[in-house]
């Protein structure tokens, strides 16, 4: 089965071509990365993969349904989504425990009472993060890198088909960042993990188990395919208009920016 199939795809909005023709396909058991600059339609194409926005033109079938097709609020529970704008989002003053809960009715609070399951799960995910010692602590008190980890915990709440991580380092300092990489490459290494997407503007954190990367440019698919296929310095100084150094370094990949003129 495909997680995600795309075809022809555009998204208009006031007047401009956000997304412009996309044709891409997720195959189960793939993991991707997305990477794109500011503005090139990254986020757009995630909220289109969840439901938010609409395509204009084109299909999209996401975990086998098809768009018009089905419950949202269903579709949307088989997707854990991470990213640190969702940090805005939630009720800061609820617990960690809470918040995690909430992920298991793929809800911004939490209403409706937990089963027993339900709390051994959050329990394990926080223990499995690192995050046992903050379970009854108000969300707002925590630090960056905390709150992503409790927000990647509330993600994998539902046990996701998909798991969607859109700039998850942004704050991050760089030991936190790889830790937090760390347990990103965890999950999408065990059999049977869900599909990963994950979005940066960063290539170096573009994990080894991310086999795949989508290359987005000005709301256009630039180049998609094999990581090592597609980050390469000629591709990468094409995909950039600019002169750009481009190595890898132990399976991770290193970008520096030559000249800014
Ligand atoms: N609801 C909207 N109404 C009008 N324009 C929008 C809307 N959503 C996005 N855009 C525009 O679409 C373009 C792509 O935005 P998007 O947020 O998808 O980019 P992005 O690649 O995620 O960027 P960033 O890296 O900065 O997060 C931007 O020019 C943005 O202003
Ligand atoms: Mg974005």
């Amino acid at each position: 089965m495909l997680i995600i199939e795309m075809q022809n795809v555009s998204w208009r909005k006031d007047n401009s071509n956000i997304l412009k023709n996309i044709n891409w396909a997720v195959a189960q058991g793939e993991h991707w990365s997305v990477v794109g600059l500011n503005g090139s339609g990254k986020t757009s194409l995630l909220k289109m993969i969840t439901g938010y926005i609409y395509p204009s033109e084109g299909e999209i079938t996401v975990l086998g349904k098809k768009f018009g097709s089905y419950d949202l609020r269903e579709l949307r529970k088989s997707i854990g989504w991470v990213s640190s704008s969702l940090q805005e989002a939630l009720y800061v003053n609820e617990s960690v425990e809470e918040i995690v809960l909430s992920g298991r009715f793929a809800s911004i609070g939490l209403y409706d009472k937990p089963a027993k399951e339900d709390l051994l799960q959050a329990e394990g995910l926080l223990e499995q993060f690192g995050c046992t010692g903050l379970r009854k602590r108000a969300y707002y008190t925590l630090s960056q890198g905390e709150k992503q980890k409790v927000i990647l915990a509330r993600a994998l709440m539902n046990s996701p088909k998909l798991l969607i991580l859109d700039e998850p380092c942004t704050g991050l300092d760089i030991f936190a960042r790889e830790n937090f990489l760390s347990d990103v490459e965890k999950i999408g290494g065990v059999p049977g993990s869900p599909s990963l997407l994950y979005v940066s503007h960063h290539i170096e954190e573009i994990l080894p188990v991310f086999d795949y990367t989508l290359l987005m440019r000005d709301g256009n698919i630039f180049s998609s395919g094999r990581t090592k296929e597609v980050l390469t310095e000629s591709n990468l100084i094409n995909f950039y208009g600019r002169p750009v150094k481009f190595e890898w370094n132990n399976d991770r990949p290193r970008l520096q920016v030559n000249t800014l003129s």
